[in-house]
């Protein structure tokens, strides 16, 4: 079951931004995140923004018509954000010349949900609609994830064909016992054969993988990072298994026939994962992802991290603007409603404060292996650095240059290191 959502303040029906939030848009990359919220069955651990088609029951934004709304919802974008463009060409003496033009896009991602429940046309179909409605840069990355198991040659080439450049695929293991615990309709072979499907059409491949599976032993995990390796993708990412309230998961746990490991057994995981996938050449860039070389990390995701300016198309998704946050209404029922009738699709929206702004940008700048620029953090944070290095949470030799940069320690405690900073 999809958790509650935030309140926040009405959206309105025009979907129209304060013009604070519009100013220096196009200056700041711009992407557009793309919500397909299908699966064919739910997993036990997820509590993402998804439906099975009987759950739908035909209403709504429904396989066979979700590209539509998708596209509905794409213009609306272009005039709220167009908007800006022309208060901008009007109020800067011309800055930009193209008044009533929305800026190009440079990073595009389909998640889910299973983006790949849709044919692979109607992606295109909603890809050529961002295409249309903003234009993407020259070199835009635009990534689709996908169940292993819905990937074949065909789709893969369709993709291409469409303009995609990547595929993130849910992998989550490669051990047997802990896919059937994590209700994984795929197998180890599904994912090989989707990713040789994916790299054989030219495009670049990620792999999701989770650890932390009741039952999964230390073995078991160094099985699925050794298998990652085995099949050389551009780019991994692995998430600690979270136990989300409201899921089947959930209701083992609290009825005790399953039963989570402890944070020591995670923190070993985490080690061995830096380790192996360290060993093979794949760098750290953020805290759960990896990748082969820079050209193979997620721009979209990295975007997301640096607080750039993104677009949520589709139910439940959520959109950030210069410092306003919003979200859609979570059911694609009154989601395709409210847009077949000209309304904003927008369930609430807040507008950060500078304080709220800067406390993000610490939040998820802390977490790139770049690190954060020390000058962000003031007063009694500033004075806590030093017990962070000498505790070893932060590196040291990035302190001295300035720049807070996490330790494999601190990947682990990244909440405690975000707290110090920010509250000494
Ligand atoms: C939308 S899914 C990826 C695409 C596709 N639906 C799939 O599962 O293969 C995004 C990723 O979120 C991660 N995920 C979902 N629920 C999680 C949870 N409770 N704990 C940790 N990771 C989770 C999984 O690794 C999954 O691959
Ligand atoms: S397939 Fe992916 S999005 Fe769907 S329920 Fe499973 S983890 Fe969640």
């Amino acid at each position: 079951m999809p958790s509650a959502q935030p309140v926040g303040q009405p959206v309105p029906a025009d979907g129209r931004l304060p013009e604070q939030a519009l100013a220096g848009l196009g200056e700041r990359p711009l992407g557009i995140y793309v919500h397909v919220p299908f699966c064919r069955v739910r997993c036990g651990y997820c509590d993402f923004n998804t439906y099975t088609v009987p759950e739908l029951g035909g209403h709504g934004a429904t396989v066979d018509t979700y590209a539509d709304a998708a596209l509905a919802e794409l213009r609306l974008a272009r005039e709220v954000l167009a908007g800006g463009r022309e208060v901008l060409a009007a109020g800067s003496a011309g800055r930009h010349s193209g008044a009533g033009k929305a800026p190009q896009v440079s990073t595009v991602f389909f998640g889910g949900g299973t983006p790949t429940m849709l044919p692979p046309l109607d992606l295109v179909k909603v890809l050529d609609g961002i295409r249309e409605q903003f234009g993407l840069d020259h070199g835009a990355e635009v990534t689709t994830e996908a169940n292993p198991d819905t990937i074949t040659p065909e789709v893969a080439e369709r993709l291409a064909a469409g303009g995609f450049t990547r595929v993130s695929l849910g992998m989550q293991s490669a051990v047997p016992h802990v896919l059937a615990t994590l209700e994984r309709t795929h197998d180890p072979a599904n994912v090989r054969s989707a990713v040789e499907a994916v790299r054989a059409a030219g495009l670049q491949v990620s792999l999701d993988l989770i650890y932390g599976t009741p039952g999964e032993s230390l073995e078991n995990w160094r099985t699925s990072l050794e298998a990652v390796l085995e099949l050389e993708p551009d780019h991994v990412s692995a998430y600690a298994l979270v136990v989300e309230d409201g899921t089947k998961l959930a209701a083992q746990v609290r009825r005790g026939t399953v039963q989570m490991p402890d944070d020591d057994d995670e923190a070993d995981k985490y080690e061995l994962a830096e380790r192996v996938l360290g060993g093979a050449g794949y760098g750290w860039y953020e805290i759960s992802n990896w990748s082969r070389a820079a050209e193979g990390r997620c721009r979209h995701n990295e975007s997301y991290w640096r607080g750039a300016d993104w677009w949520g198309v589709g139910p439940g998704a959520h959109s950030h603007v210069g410092g306003v946050r919003w979200w859609n209404v979570k059911h694609p029922a009154p989601y395709a409603e409210r847009l077949a009738s000209g309304v904003s699709p927008g369930a609430g929206r807040e507008v950060l404060t500078a304080e709220q702004q800067h406390d993000e940008e610490v939040l998820l700048g802390i977490r790139l292996a770049e690190g954060l620029d020390l000058g962000l953090v003031e007063g009694p944070g500033r004075l806590a650095v030093a017990g962070l290095v000498a505790d070893g949470l932060l590196d040291g030799r990035a302190a001295v240059r300035g720049r807070a940069v996490l330790t494999v320690r601190g990947r682990l405690l990244a909440d405690t290191v975000v707290h110090r900073l920010l509250s000494g």
